[in-house]
């Protein structure tokens, strides 16, 4: 049974509308406890379950989080190998959930690289839930931010050789249409966890004016409460956007 959301502190008029998240510390959880990684990263599935039900509770539009990166490939074949089992089975397990709370997935990234059991699961979650009008939520998988944009300059490019476009008319928004996030606002708040100070490739584009959250609980332990204090801290940030407050 999902825990009652305390939201007491939350000021309703200031939410998010778009989360992101930066998954981390998964392998420093297991390691002490002198576990294997994978069983962080299993512990990992656990907490983001946890918050994605408290993201649709609480009203937020978009969660994004970044579940392996284009660079993630360099780890261990076992490492990798159990990361691609954890998200088949995430799919499998909790779309039937999801699609009841009317949440619609979504994957940025090019999941035709991950393995063909995944792939299946992850076309039926978007097929099924492709018309909902919850929650999004967001699956940053086999994702990475410099290719999304060097992506979508060479699309660009090949769009103006042929005449489509002149260079003078490309504007921002057209080249936000041309990256995963088309149509969605950037993320209004990115939250890393486990203490670390980095970006580590993660939408680098859409974040130019996020408010950046990191918290020290390593990833495993995150909670909805973790959720809340986030956004607290984020509604108590002025935000200026480049500008300045009267
Ligand atoms: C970073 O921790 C985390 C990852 C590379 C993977 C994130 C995956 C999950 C939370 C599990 C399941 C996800 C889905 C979508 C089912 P790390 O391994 O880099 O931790 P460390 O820095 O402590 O070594």
């Amino acid at each position: 049974m999902a825990r009652k959301l305390n939201t007491s502190s939350l000021n309703k008029d200031r939410m998010p509308r778009h989360v992101a998240i930066i998954m981390d510390g998964n392998g420093r959880w297991a390691k002490k406890r002198f576990m294997p990684r994978t069983m962080g990263h299993r512990a990992g599935m656990a907490s983001l379950k946890k918050v994605v039900r408290a993201c649709d509770d609480m009203g937020i539009a978009i969660l994004t989080v970044f579940a392996f990166s284009t660079e993630n490939w360099k780890r261990p074949r076992d490492e990798v190998s159990y990361l691609m089992q954890l998200l088949t089975e995430f799919m499998r397990k909790e779309l039937d959930e999801l699609h009841q709370n009317n949440v619609r997935i979504q994957v940025l990234g090019d999941y035709n690289a991950t393995p063909p059991e995944c792939r299946i699961e992850i076309k039926r979650a978007l097929e099924m839930t492709r018309d909902n009008t919850g929650l999004i939520f967001n699956i940053a998988l086999n994702y990475g931010s410099r290719k999304e944009i060097l992506d979508a300059a060479k699309t660009l490019a090949a769009k103006v050789t042929a005449g489509e476009i002149k260079v003078e008319e490309v504007t921002e928004e057209i080249f936000s249409g041309l990256l995963y996030t088309k149509g969605m606002p950037d993320p209004d708040l990115l939250i890393r966890s486990s203490g670390e100070m980095r970006i580590s490739n993660f939408m680098l584009w859409q974040i130019a004016y996020t408010e950046i959250v990191v918290t020290d609980t390593l990833w495993p332990d995150f909670t909805e409460d973790d959720l809340v204090q986030a956004v607290v801290e984020y509604q108590h940030r002025d935000r200026k956007f480049g500008g300045l407050n009267k």
